[in-house]
């Protein structure tokens, strides 16, 4: 399975903040926030991975992440013209698909917790149909909401309902099958002018092909597409790393852990960090038995 890294779109309601520099690039707490949807593709398994971006920012993003190799994995870019809508980038991204299973994941969400490794690990394998995630939020008219039936089997797909028929929010995270190509290339624009991934799904909920997999009560899903959640997001980030002294979504640890790289890799990897304290995390990584 091929990764597909979507960090679109202008920001706007991180203006001003979001003028001169991508959303996805502002911190998370210490790393850039494309660092963490990066990681969960890569705990994921997957190591093909194109990155998408307008075409100020897809500088930035090359000179951020490289070509992947010193993660072991492979950075590919392609710029998207105008924010068209998430289901754009499977146009944009069809002939790096090749004809292989997608997982897309949108460059501001943030997902961590317990369990989350196995069910990205089981999304990896989804080889036709889709499999998207959902997770209850308090306040689903921000996302797309996706109502299940009593044995979890999706009945209904909206996007950013007045009036919520279920509280799981569809995640930033979507495995499809290799078709999802040509379902992006039939789809019409919305009425707001996007393709949307929403109407991607429901074509998989009306062929019967659409699996939810619910994230349970130990996970954490943040979008940091707000003012406020960004923040959110931050101090999550902080008070987990500085209790159990260990970082979230550092693609050097999560590359060694995965076995893309090797000890003498991560070593080599930590000696070329600036001096601080993510280089003297990495550098103890790789001195650890
Ligand atoms: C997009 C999708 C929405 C999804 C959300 C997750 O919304 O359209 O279905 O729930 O991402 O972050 P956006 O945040 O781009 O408005």
């Amino acid at each position: 399975m091929k990764g597909i890294l979507l960090a679109g779109g202008h920001g706007t309601r991180l203006h001003p903040a979001t003028v001169a520099v991508s959303k996805q690039l502002l911190p998370v707490y210490d790393k850039p926030m494309v660092y963490y949807p990066l990681s969960t593709l890569m705990l994921a398994g997957i190591r093909d991975v194109l990155v998408i971006s307008t075409p100020e920012a897809l500088p930035s993003f090359r000179h951020l992440l490289g070509d992947g190799s010193q993660w072991g994995i492979a950075l590919s870019y392609r710029q998207q013209d105008e924010p068209r809508g998430l289901a754009d980038a499977f146009r944009i991204g069809a002939d790096f698909l090749d004809g292989s299973p997608v997982m897309m994941i949108l460059g501001d969400n943030v997902l961590y917790g317990s369990g989350l490794s196995n069910q990205l690990q089981r999304a990896a394998t989804v080889t036709d149909g889709a499999r998207i995630f959902a997770y209850p939020v308090r306040d689903p008219r921000r996302y797309g909401v996706v109502e299940v039936d009593a044995d979890g089997r999706a009945v209904g797909i909206e996007e950013k309902p007045a009036a919520p028929r279920s509280n799981l929010a569809v995640a930033g995270l979507y495995a499809y099958g290799p078709d999802v190509v040509d379902v992006a290339a039939d789809l019409k624009p919305s009425a707001r002018g996007e393709l949307e991934i929403t109407d991607v799904n429901r074509h998989y909920l009306e062929v019967g092909t659409l699996e939810v997999e619910v994230m349970g009560r130990g996970v954490a899903w943040l979008d940091a597409g707000t003012h406020e959640s960004l923040l959110d997001a931050s101090a999550f980030v902080h008070s987990v790393q500085a209790r159990q002294g260990l970082m979230i979504a550092c693609p050097e640890e999560i590359a060694y852990r995965q076995g893309f790289i090797d000890r003498a890799d991560l070593a080599a990897l930590g000696e070329r960090l600036a001096p601080n304290a993510y280089r003297d995390y990495v550098l103890a990584l790789a001195a650890s038995s």
